[in-house]
């Protein structure tokens, strides 16, 4: 997508999640609007499908976020100055019930979802709180707005996903640093969602059904991001922002 927009002219972001889906949108649209993209995915072939940008406007990082020195490298790569960072890697579980919920899927969801988002956001922010600015964006979910959407340890991260945004925006945005949830309902990514559990389908089957909205395209994902990560959310912090056609109105 391009559009007459400058909004990030010297200005660098870090973009998680960046080789597919709303992470791959949100690069694009911010290379669009001038900024310097620092575009991090754990899957190296999907980062080299990433559009080409004048001016060398595009570093990639191949780096798992749940890697405990993924955020050094990453910063590395970004230099000192680093006005925003867009947390959207992030994985779905097998619709587990609560009883049915195996260690490993526990484990991996909430490090992907939860902890690398942490660790990355924890190293930007000292840099930007001595600069007095940043903007910080989180993708949640519809599934962390309601138990309805996934299964429990997904919910569970995305939950907390707006806990741990809600918190960052409390402390940091006297400091200037703004940090906000965007919120998608369904998007067509390439995000795999296998039905692990009977039980699950059929509670959760009915409700997909009747009150699912049109499933979104990731780039009306990223401008929400790019709007959030940009000056003209000024004075929003600590917001969870829906971007899922109307499903959290259900
Ligand atoms: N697609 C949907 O319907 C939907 C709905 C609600 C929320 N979301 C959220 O949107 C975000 C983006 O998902 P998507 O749908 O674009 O998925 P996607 O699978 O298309 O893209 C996610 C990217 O993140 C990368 N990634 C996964 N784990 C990583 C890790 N540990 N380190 C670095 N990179 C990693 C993947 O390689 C992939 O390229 C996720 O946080 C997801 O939970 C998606």
């Amino acid at each position: 997508m391009s559009n007459d927009s400058h909004r990030f002219s010297g200005r660098t972001v870090i973009v998680t999640g960046a080789g597919a889906g709303i992470g791959r949108a949100t690069v694009e649209r911010l290379l669009s609007e001038d900024a310097r993209v620092i575009a991090v995915d754990a899957l190296e072939e999907r980062l080299a499908h990433l559009p080409e940008a004048a001016d060398d406007r595009l570093v990639v990082v191949a780096a798992d976020i749940t890697d405990p020195e993924a955020a050094a490298r990453i910063l590395g790569a970004a230099g000192a100055q680093i006005d925003g960072l867009a947390n959207i890697a992030g994985i779905m579980d097998g619709f587990e019930p609560t009883a049915e919920i195996d260690d490993a899927t526990w484990d991996r969801v909430l490090a992907v979802n939860l902890t690398g988002m942490m660790r990355l956001t924890r190293a930007v922010l000292p840099g930007m709180v001595e600069r007095g600015r940043g903007s910080i964006v989180n993708v949640g979910s519809e599934a962390g707005q309601r138990g309805s959407a996934a299964g429990t340890p997904y919910t569970t991260s995305k939950h907390a996903v707006n806990g741990f945004t809600l918190s960052t925006a409390f402390f940091y945005s006297p400091k200037g640093v703004r940090c906000n949830v965007v919120a998608p309902g369904p998007v067509a990514t390439s995000i795999e969602a296998p039905f692990h559990s009977e039980w699950a389908q059929q509670r959760l089957g009915p409700l997909f059904q009747t009150n699912l909205p049109p499933v979104a395209q990731p780039q009306q994902l990223a401008s929400a991001i790019a709007w959030l990560l940009s000056d003209d959310s000024s004075n929003v912090s600590g917001a969870v922002l829906s971007v899922d056609g109307g499903w959290a109105a259900v």
